[in-house]
């Protein structure tokens, strides 16, 4: 499969399943149908695909994968809906189209983000799956990425340095936990999910995901002053314009974009060994740094 194949084949699936189980429960409509604009915008669906493109380096994805790449990026829908919110980033634009907060408003939109949450952990505690060890395996990983220890850690981090002057030092670690924890999770959650325990295989796939994890959101930080906002889908100079600490801001937009590029090169031995199943974790790869949205 071509990365396009291995697109289509990836958001297919992750949107049925999506589709499929957040129609379980509809008793407040309008919270659903803000869950479902925020799932169903437009998002790129890179962490399910590389979820799905880890399960299938070993052998076919499976229900718990799919239940893994779902819950992967029902956590980062709601993590977009806090960070537009007004006392966040204050974003009218995502994806093209008007922000959870602005389309409905900001009650519905924090709602919503809290909604997507619980929601990712119900898919993956679902009791039919009948895999009770894997899947608390499955729930402490996403939850390491996402609160605390992660995300939420990383947004915090974000915000208290608007204004301020970051070192490259703790830039990284701003970045690492905003975006590269739940990075790190779809990869790891894509093998858990196919019961994969070799710790040789997991190490590697853990460094290439920690590479691809902080380069996605460099290259997040370059297009927001290289894309204009049509391509972007969301305003440009939100970073510049919001004071924000970012890496072409410390290190030139060159600086950042040969960092982006390294951390790629470092990505990309670490899944070599794989071999020709590992081509669609390379094109995700040359893709994360080589997008402008
Ligand atoms: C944007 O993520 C926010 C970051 C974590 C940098 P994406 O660029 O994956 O957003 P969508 O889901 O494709 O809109
Ligand atoms: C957001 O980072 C990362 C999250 C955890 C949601 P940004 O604030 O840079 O994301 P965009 O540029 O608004 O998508
Ligand atoms: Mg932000
Ligand atoms: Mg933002
Ligand atoms: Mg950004």
């Amino acid at each position: 499969m071509n990365l396009e194949q291995f697109t289509h084949y990836a958001c297919e699936r992750v949107d049925r399943y999506l589709d499929r189980t957040l129609s379980a429960y509809i008793p407040a409509s309008g919270l659903q149908e803000a869950m479902r604009y925020s799932l169903f915008n437009g998002g790129k669906r890179v962490r399910p695909m590389l979820t799905y493109a880890v399960a299938q380096l070993f052998t076919e994805a499976n229900e718990l994968t799919d239940a893994s790449a779902a819950a992967v990026e029902s956590i980062h829908a709601y993590s977009l809906i806090h960070d537009d919110l007004p006392a966040m980033d204050d974003d009218n634009l995502r994806r093209g189209k008007p922000t959870c907060h602005i389309q409905y408003d900001e009650a519905t939109a924090i709602l919503a983000g809290d909604a997507l949450q619980t929601y990712a952990f119900e898919l993956l505690s679902q009791s039919h799956l009948g895999k009770a060890d894997t899947q608390i395996a499955l729930i402490q990983t996403l939850q390491k990425a996402s609160g605390r220890y992660g995300m939420v850690t990383g947004q915090m981090i974000d915000l208290a340095n608007v204004d301020k002057e970051m070192t490259l030092e703790d830039l990284e670690l701003m970045h690492r936990h905003k975006t590269g924890a739940i990075i790190r999770a779809a990869v790891k959650m894509g093998a858990q999910s196919v019961n994969v325990t070799d710790p040789k295989q997991l190490d590697a796939l853990d460094l290439y995901a920690s590479a691809i994890g902080l380069a996605f959101q460099v290259q997040d930080d370059i297009i927001d002053i290289t894309s204009d906002t049509e391509t972007l889908g969301k305003t440009q100079f939100s970073d510049s314009n919001a004071n924000k600490p970012t890496y072409p801001k410390l290190l030139g937009l060159e600086g950042a974009q040969a960092l982006a590029k390294r951390l790629h090169d470092e990505a990309i031995a670490q899944v070599m060994p794989f071999g020709p199943k590992a081509t669609p974790l390379v094109e995700l790869a040359n893709y994360i740094i080589a997008r402008n949205h």
